[in-house]
């Protein structure tokens, strides 16, 4: 079988992690990016809060930043990535810059222009650099232009990466090296071969395995599915974090309400105005979130209340449309005006703190391949992210991946040209698609009650019964009939809950964004623990390496 296409970097994924590596690369080598809806559709987009640096250096210093990430990282943070990060910090802005990124400006009591900084829960200073309350947009938007025009870059947009493809899943002797992937052309259901001298996954996070979730569709944890598969470690996918205020609305999909509405003095209540987060933690709304959303949950809980108030309508009207104008036009059109009343919001899942294990090239355990953002876990974020470090580790780790690749480039391999076709030899077309809808309703609905904010013992059981009933199902289902997206999905997001259901019950205590009543404190003796969960395969992978 000829492979169908070959490049030197296939990179899986057009978020702000996939997009800033394709081009840092693309000036010295043939890139592919794939994705399996238009080209940005991804959590990337969506983003609002904006970006943490160090920008402001004489209020703010490197010490602070790295400082309140270690903090909310609930003694799980490594700290030599920590460093790394926030260190590269101005250096990622400066690259978005020079992009075209149009961030927020201001002008200061001196008269000078510069760039308006805002903050969020955990930060002691003001450093998160934005483009309003759409700095998502602004990324994706302003990358993907760069992207569509760059003469050495190759898109392959609405196609779903299936598997990898690997010397050892192909049982070829020697190390095990990374030689391509299986591509789903999503238009006409025919599967590309697509192999590269290096494949890199930007496929994003896993939160939709939960019911309510603030991330779009797209985040199945996909590439977190093909990396485990194909042998590589995991670690920490306990650190599911829940943002604490998405807007509650019967009709309308999650919403986020980004946290530096917090940050500019909206304050949470009881729908009967009484406030209550001071009872949880002195620094009130711009505690963490985990302790945010936990006080949050625990309050509706115990009152039997649907959703909590957030309310910012005693600043300025013209303050309030000028650095919100997203969130208000949102919010009116679903019959809120947020410069004259709160709103009702409620918690929902955010963020795949775990993922991938990579080191601070953002290589995996397997060579020539690579992870990248919210789909890696590089020890930046410990037990609990910091609001708006994951875009700035987007960026610093997908200029990391090009450094190392393009060191490497001159010495790869050639792309391997004689792939074997994806065999559709023993399979037809599916007869019951509803087996597939209603697995995914009830696997996230089962998450969200067994497995979100607070967690037990016995629920975690009580998941994990469920996930091998699913497991077994789906497993007969993918041998038989031809596959589709929501099959790919679902398979992935049945082997994630796996692993987020199997970290957490090795997780004997509750720290960050992992509370169990069984074990509700942190154990002293777990501090920089992290929970590492190996693949069947990976012994093998990690011995042929050696040999
Ligand atoms: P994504 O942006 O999710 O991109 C993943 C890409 O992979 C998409 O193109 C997707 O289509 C593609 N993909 C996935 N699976 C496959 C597959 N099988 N085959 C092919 N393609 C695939 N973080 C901050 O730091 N600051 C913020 O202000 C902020 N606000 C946020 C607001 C919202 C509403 C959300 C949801 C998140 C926010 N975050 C924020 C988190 C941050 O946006 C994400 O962590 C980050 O954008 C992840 O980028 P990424 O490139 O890794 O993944
Ligand atoms: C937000 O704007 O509240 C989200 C920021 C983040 O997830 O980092």
């Amino acid at each position: 079988m000829q492979t169908q296409f070959a490049s030197d970097a296939l990179i899986l994924g057009g978020g702000v992690a996939g997009l800033t590596l394709a081009l840092t690369l693309a000036d010295r080598a043939k890139v592919t990016v794939v994705s399996k809806a238009a080209l940005t559709e991804g959590s990337s987009l969506y983003a609002q809060g904006g970006l943490a640096a160090v920008l402001n250096t004489r209020a703010d210093s490197f010490d602070a930043h790295i400082a309140d990430t270690l903090s909310a990282g609930g003694g799980l943070c490594h700290r030599d990535t920590v460093e790394y990060v926030v260190r590269q910090g101005p250096e990622a802005i400066r690259w978005l810059i020079e992009q075209g990124v149009a961030f927020t400006r201001e002008r200061r009591e001196d008269g000078a222009v510069g760039y308006h900084l805002t903050r969020e829960g955990g930060h002691s200073q003001r450093r998160v650099i934005h483009a309003a309350d759409a700095t998502g947009k602004a990324l994706a938007t302003t990358l993907e232009a760069k992207v569509r025009e760059h003469p050495n870059i190759h898109l392959f947009e609405n196609h779903l990466a299936i598997d990898l493809i690997t010397r050892q899943k192909l049982g070829l002797p020697g190390p095990d090296r990374c030689l391509g992937a299986y591509v789903l052309d999503k238009s006409d259901h025919q599967v590309l071969v697509l192999g590269a001298r290096f494949v890199i996954l930007a496929t994003g996070g896993a939160s939709k395995v939960y019911l309510y979730t603030s991330n779009p569709d797209t985040s199945t944890g996909d590439g977190i599915a093909m990396a485990w598969r194909a042998g590589c470690r995991v670690a920490n996918m306990e650190f599911m974090q829940f943002h604490p205020t998405c807007l509650y609305h019967p009709r309308a999909k999650s919403f986020l309400i980004t946290e530096a509405l917090r940050g500019e003095g909206a304050k949470l209540s009881l729908p009967n105005g009484e406030p209550f987060m001071q009872e949880h933690d002195p620094r009130g709304e711009l505690a963490p979130r985990d302790i945010v959303a936990r006080a949050i949950d625990y309050e509706m809980k115990r009152r039997g209340l649907d959703f909590v108030h957030l309310d910012i309508s005693h600043q300025p009207a013209a303050f309030i449309t000028t650095h919100f104008p997203t969130i208000y036009e949102r919010c009116r059109a679903l019959g809120y005006d947020i410069t004259r009343e709160p709103i009702p919001v409620v918690p929902a899942a955010h963020y795949t703190c775990g993922g991938i294990v990579t080191d601070l090239h953002a290589q995996t355990d397997i060579d020539a391949l690579y992870a990248i953002g919210e789909c890696a876990f590089t020890g930046l974020h410990g037990a609990n992210r910091l609001a708006s470090n994951s875009l700035l580790e987007c960026v610093v780790f997908a200029h990391a991946a090009a450094q190392d690749i393009g060191a490497r480039l001159p010495t790869a391999p050639a792309p391997a040209t004689e792939l074997p076709a994806w065999d559709e030899s023993r399979v037809t077309d599916a007869d019951e698609a509803v087996v597939v809808s209603h697995n995914w309703d009830e696997l996230r609905r089962f998450m969200w009650d067994y497995v979100g904010i607070v967690r037990t013992t016995k629920r975690l059981q009580r998941a994990q019964h469920r996930i091998d009933l699913l497991k077994e199902e789906i497993r007969e289902y993918y041998s038989h009939f031809r596959i589709t997206n929501d099959l790919i999905e679902l398979r992935n997001l049945v082997l994630v809950a796996e692993l987020i259901v199997r970290c957490a019950a090795a997780r004997h205590e509750s720290r960050g964004l992992h509370f169990t009543r069984d074990y509700p404190e942190p154990d002293k003796q777990l501090v920089g623990r992290d929970t590492l969960l190996s693949p069947p395969s990976f012994q093998v992978a990690a011995a042929r390496a050696s040999a």
